[in-house]
């Protein structure tokens, strides 16, 4: 599996604010990466790709980004436009964000919101029923406020946000999340020297952040991408005589919820040589062709698979019974309404599916092939999630599977038609 998309956007943010060199192997060479290298070298970092996912980075020290000379293009990446956001909110820096079609529709008022707190100010965009969009301009504070905020919805995103901007600012920047989603920017902030510590309390994560921080550059080794790695996971698990090893799958616990759900279907999943990569649980996953059966997901498993509901809704449309999924209103604001393009596309491909306002409702086919959709081609918009999980529904059915659009593939996975062709021939 090539890299973790989080961690390798991570992995540039904070070797351009670590002063010296920060090397990374194993870098996620997609495009969505790819704008948050272009907007550290638009605010004064060198970052240099020297070999096949093999990056160089000079920082420049916490506080010394540049005001970059041009808007800072985001393409359709939400990951690299709110933590960038909350770096230069808490920097002496004025620019504007933009971004493509997909990332335009998406809210950005869930960061506005503390990064205006601790003193940034915003100009964006309206969006639908009011929300606050790109193109948005940011004047960012400096010095700026710590603040405690404590997070309304379950977003690693804006925990992030809020710590980046923690980073130069003058004492604790505190974050309390209800909910625990994906902690790489914790165990990164740390691994980088940075004084942040977490605490459990009452139920939640307390995370603080001393600012002003002085960050050392490290020598990361990025691990691969369970994101990636889930559909794959799924093919194998719904083409009959399938037995596929899957290769460098990070299992941290915030991120790992889709091998629990997919075991608890009945998949037959093992893993092998359990090892850790760059401070991260790693493995290898040995998968085979299982007899899958509906369940109702725990809605509190939803955070550690948040992005991994397209490729479950695909199992579980091969599953035998009623697969139930509740608690998903987040899946609407990803790169697409996840929920409708899903629904969507998996009738369109003969699967039975029933949309409700928080998940879906599929009745599985018990294994017996989709019909597949070759001759009505399958809406994706824009949202590479949505195409990889359709064409593995593709494998799983008669006619094949047609989608209109496979070049956001190349957002976070540009190897993926490389190695599916491979694994099927
Ligand atoms: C990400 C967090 C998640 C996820 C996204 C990447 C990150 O979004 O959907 O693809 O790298 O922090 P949330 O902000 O909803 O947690």
């Amino acid at each position: 599996m090539p890299g973790d998309k989080s961690i390798s956007h991570r992995s540039i943010m904070l070797g351009a604010l670590a002063v010296g060199e920060t090397r990374v192997s194993g870098l996620l060479e997609g495009e969505d990466v790819l704008a948050t290298a272009a907007a550290m070298r638009a605010m004064g970092a060198q970052v240099e790709r020297i070999g096949d996912g093999e990056w160089l980075i000079h920082g420049v020290g916490v506080g010394a980004l540049l005001q970059p000379e041009a808007p800072l293009d985001m393409g359709n990446s939400g990951t690299s436009t709110r933590l960038l956001m909350g770096l230069v909110a808490s920097h002496a820096i004025e620019t504007r964000f933009f971004g493509d079609a997909s990332l335009s529709k998406r809210p950005m008022g869930r960061v506005i919101e503390p990064l205006s707190q601790m003193g940034a100010a915003f100009e964006a965009s309206e969006g639908a029923n009011g929300s606050k969009t790109l193109p948005l301009t940011v004047r960012g504070a400096n010095p700026a406020v710590p603040i405690e905020y404590r997070l309304p919805v379950a977003s690693a995103q804006v925990k992030s946000a809020v710590l980046l901007a923690g980073l130069n600012t003058p004492g604790i920047t505190t974050v309390i999340e209800p909910v625990p989603t994906r902690d790489h920017s914790e165990r990164m902030l740390r691994g980088f020297g940075a004084e942040l510590d977490v605490e459990e309390a009452g139920g939640e994560r307390v995370i603080r952040i001393r600012g002003e921080a002085e960050l050392r550059p490290q020598t990361i080794a990025v691990p691969g991408d369970p994101s990636s790695a889930a559909f794959f996971l799924v093919a194998a698990l719904v083409v009959p005589g399938s037995e596929l090893t899957i290769e460098n799958v990070g299992l941290n616990p915030t991120r790992a919820g889709i091998v629990e759900v997919l075991r608890q279907m009945g998949g037959d999943i093992t893993e092998i040589n359990r090892r850790e990569v760059g401070g991260e649980p790693v493995a290898d996953l040995l998968v085979r062709h299982s007899a899958l059966k509906g369940i109702a997901v725990d809605p509190a498993i939803a955070p550690s698979m948040i992005d991994e509901f397209p490729a479950l809704f695909v199992a579980a449309s091969l599953a035998e019974g009623t697969t139930v999924t509740t608690g998903l209103e987040e899946l609407r604001v990803k790169e697409s309404d996840r929920i409708s393009a899903m629904a969507a596309a998996l009738t369109g491909a003969g699967s039975k599916v029933t949309e409700t306002e928080d998940g879906l409702t599929i009745v599985g086919t018990g294994g017996e092939p989709l019909r597949g959709s070759a001759n009505s081609r399958t809406k994706t918009h824009l949202d590479h999630r949505i195409a990889m999980s359709m064409a593995v529904t593709g494998l799983a059915s008669r006619d094949g599977v047609e989608v209109d659009d496979t070049r956001p593939i190349a957002t976070s996975f540009p190897q993926f038609e490389a190695l599916l062709e491979e694994v099927t021939r």
